[in-house]
């Protein structure tokens, strides 16, 4: 199925889940685009307000350093206020939320309140031996956010994004230390969510081990197998 076909498809709001560097932010980037709608990344939320040195970024710039999660608390308001605004009307991406249970059942609940049916979910499944490389290997653009892999994914001129010319850096939470934290807890609160959204019938599950552009096809895939079904 080409891409063009899954166009005007997106009748509800996405979430993509897996591990950390899974490449959920490389695919939602590609599909937000497609669709013309907002990619909502918490991650990159949480890292803008770190960036400015917002009250919120002071509480969240240690937690993420050492891999864990922010408090759900902190998360909903920062979502609830983002998805508010006018040009999430047409719907989003969302790249890293929810990530526990309870961020999950909150989401469900304002997704009903809105009127806009349940969320489609893409899981992502890759190999944890795969997920090491991809995160120690990543580099991401320090303007528009292009994400790279110096291993897989080099850009043409060493430290330099291909798009704007931008500086390629480290996230701080991609040491090793850190990253068997962050995988600690993707295990212990946001896996569970897939049985979660299992039980529920929303799940598309696809395997993310392959190249990019094969990964962009199977979520359009899968994206349409379940607009068929909900
Ligand atoms: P966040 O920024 O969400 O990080 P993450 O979930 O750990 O996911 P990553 O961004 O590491 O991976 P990804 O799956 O997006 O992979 P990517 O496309 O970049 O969260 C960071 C922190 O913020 C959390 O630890 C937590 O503290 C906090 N936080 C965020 N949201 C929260 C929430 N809801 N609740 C509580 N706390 C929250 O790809 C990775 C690499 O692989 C790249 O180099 C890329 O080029 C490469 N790659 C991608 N696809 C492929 C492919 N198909 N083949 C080969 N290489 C590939």
């Amino acid at each position: 199925m080409s891409q063009a076909d899954a166009k005007n498809l997106l009748a509800r709001p996405v979430i993509f889940l897996g591990p950390p560097g899974a490449g959920k932010g490389t695919q939602a980037k590609l599909v937000a685009k497609h669709y013309g709608v907002p990619h909502l990344s918490t991650g990159d939320m949480l890292r803008e307000n770190v960036a400015v040195g917002t009250p919120l970024g002071a509480l969240a710039k240690p937690i993420m350093e050492r891999g864990d999660l922010v408090s759900d608390d902190l998360i909903l308001r920062m979502v609830e206020e983002r998805i508010a605004r006018a040009d999430c009307a047409p719907g989003f991406v969302f790249d890293g939320f929810p990530r526990t249970l309870a961020q999950a059942e909150a989401l469900d609940g304002i997704l009903k309140a809105q009127k806009s049916g349940p969320a489609a979910v893409i899981y992502f499944k890759v190999p944890e031996e795969i997920l090491m490389r991809r995160l120690t290997g990543r580099r991401t653009c320090n303007v528009g956010g292009e994400i790279y892999n110096i291993y897989d994914r080099p850009p043409k001129v060493e430290g330099r994004c291909d798009v704007d010319g931008g500086e390629l850096i480290q996230r701080p939470d991609d040491r090793p230390e850190a990253i068997r934290e962050r995988l600690r807890a993707y295990h212990a609160q946001t896996k569970p969510l897939v049985d979660y959204y299992r039980a529920q019938g929303t799940l598309g599950e696809i395997d993310a081990d392959a190249s990019v552009p094969a990964v962009t096809g199977a979520v359009f895939a899968a994206l349409q197998r379940l607009e068929k079904r909900l």
